[in-house]
């Protein structure tokens, strides 16, 4: 299949340059386009085939649903009967934005699309390109991250070119992408709304907005404990890049002295390491190849450079990331939710200390 490449402003959108996107919609194709948190690859989330069509260009098990993506709060009626008042008071608070909501589905959403669940998650993307292409093509589009299941999400149109070129019809390329980590979700069908994905929109944001809401614990934990994470994509051991990588805990410099002995041996051994620090702590490394992946002022830098590096290592042949760990705080929190899962929770503590961190497992020097 030949891949379509356009490029599309975000300032300058004319609907007639999205027309094309939306044919190829609208009779079944796939089309990857930009939203504020990362690309989606986009198909029809109400024909039963799209989804099969999105499972295979990804390579994604069939059991791991999709979130359907909508321009207004009217088309919610088309994919849910049942909207609660925490809901409704979400929607008014953060869309469009990052915040995706699972409600009771209807009859005709498909189970290809939802993985055969009862629920469907639901959101209205706020970027220009997003919204676009959905109000053009008047479909509600199933889009799941746009990457090779298990590498990490993209945040540049390229990176969607180097997964799915020529396995879709389309790629809409809108330039980066602002947030650069998945939205927070959150299951309304639960008596408390619980959180299963963290993201830009935290736990707080929503307890101000709706009051009561809680944390599925099963996604802070590694994933051999024995709670199981109730959104299934979270089961994996995924966003990760292809080759290992390992979280050092502790102040920075303290931390960056043991990855520099460590990385020093590693390369005695003939092995290629990549390290990730950040503007504040780079010039500290001694030995690797050293990627800044943002500013530890800004909880944005960090979450908008995240994927990128991982994927810049994976171009460079690296053999083992060593990587500095990030402010757990706030939107901070789901930032290293995704670092410590693409590092499958191996996380070295270099600050002498003994003290248990925050997340459910971690291996001690
Ligand atoms: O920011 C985002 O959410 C991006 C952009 C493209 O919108 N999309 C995205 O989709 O991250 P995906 O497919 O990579 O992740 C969807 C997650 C998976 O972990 C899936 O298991 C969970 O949402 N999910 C979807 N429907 C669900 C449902 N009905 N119940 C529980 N979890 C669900
Ligand atoms: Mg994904």
């Amino acid at each position: 299949m030949n891949t379509k490449i356009i490029k599309i402003q975000k300032e300058h959108i004319k609907k007639e340059d999205l027309q094309e996107a939306a044919d190829i919609l609208h009779s079944g194709g796939l089309v990857a386009f930009p939203t504020e948190t990362v690309y989606g690859l986009g198909g029809d989330g109400l024909k039963e085939d799209a989804a099969r069509k999105i499972y295979e260009a990804k390579g994604r098990p069939s059991d791991n649903p999709l979130i359907i993506h909508i321009a207004g709060i009217a088309d919610l009626g088309r994919l849910t009967d049942s909207i609660p008042e925490a809901g409704r008071k979400l929607a008014g608070a953060f869309w469009p934005g990052p915040l995706t909501m699972i409600f009771h589905k209807k009859e005709e959403v498909p189970m290809s699309t939802t993985g055969g669940l009862s629920t469907v998650a639901v959101r209205i993307p706020s970027h220009p390109v997003a919204l676009a292409l959905i109000r053009t093509s008047g479909v509600c589009i199933a889009a799941p991250s746009a990457n090779t299941s298990g590498r990490p999400s993209p945040t540049l149109a390229s990176h969607v070119m180097d997964d799915l070129n020529g396995r879709i019809d389309m790629i809409i390329d809108g330039g980066p992408v602002g947030i650069g980590i998945e939205s927070t979700i959150i299951d309304l069908t639960e008596d408390i709304p619980t959180i299963l994905r963290p993201g830009y929109i935290t736990e707080q944001m929503i307890r101000d907005v709706i009051g009561a809401v809680k944390t599925d614990k099963a996604i802070l934990h590694a994933p051999d404990s024995n709670l199981v994470p109730k959104a299934p994509g979270m089961k994996y051991k995924h966003y990760a890049p292809n080759c290992d990588l390992i979280i050092f805990e502790g102040p920075a410099a303290a931390a960056a002295d043991i990855i520099n002995q460590t990385a020093e041996q590693t390369e005695q051994e003939g092995r290629r390491v990549g390290i990730i620090a950040s503007d504040e702590t780079k010039q500290l490394y001694t030995a690797g190849i050293v990627k800044s992946i943002g500013s530890r002022d800004s909880e944005l830098s960090i979450s908008q450079g995240l994927y990128r590096t991982l994927r810049e290592f994976d171009d460079l042949d690296i053999d083992i990331i060593y990587s500095e760990s990030f402010a757990q705080k706030d939107f901070g929190a789901a930032v290293m939710n995704r670092l410590l899962k693409a590092a499958g929770y191996q996380v070295i503590t270099c600050n002498g200390s003994r003290e248990e961190a925050d997340y459910g497992f971690q291996q001690k020097i």
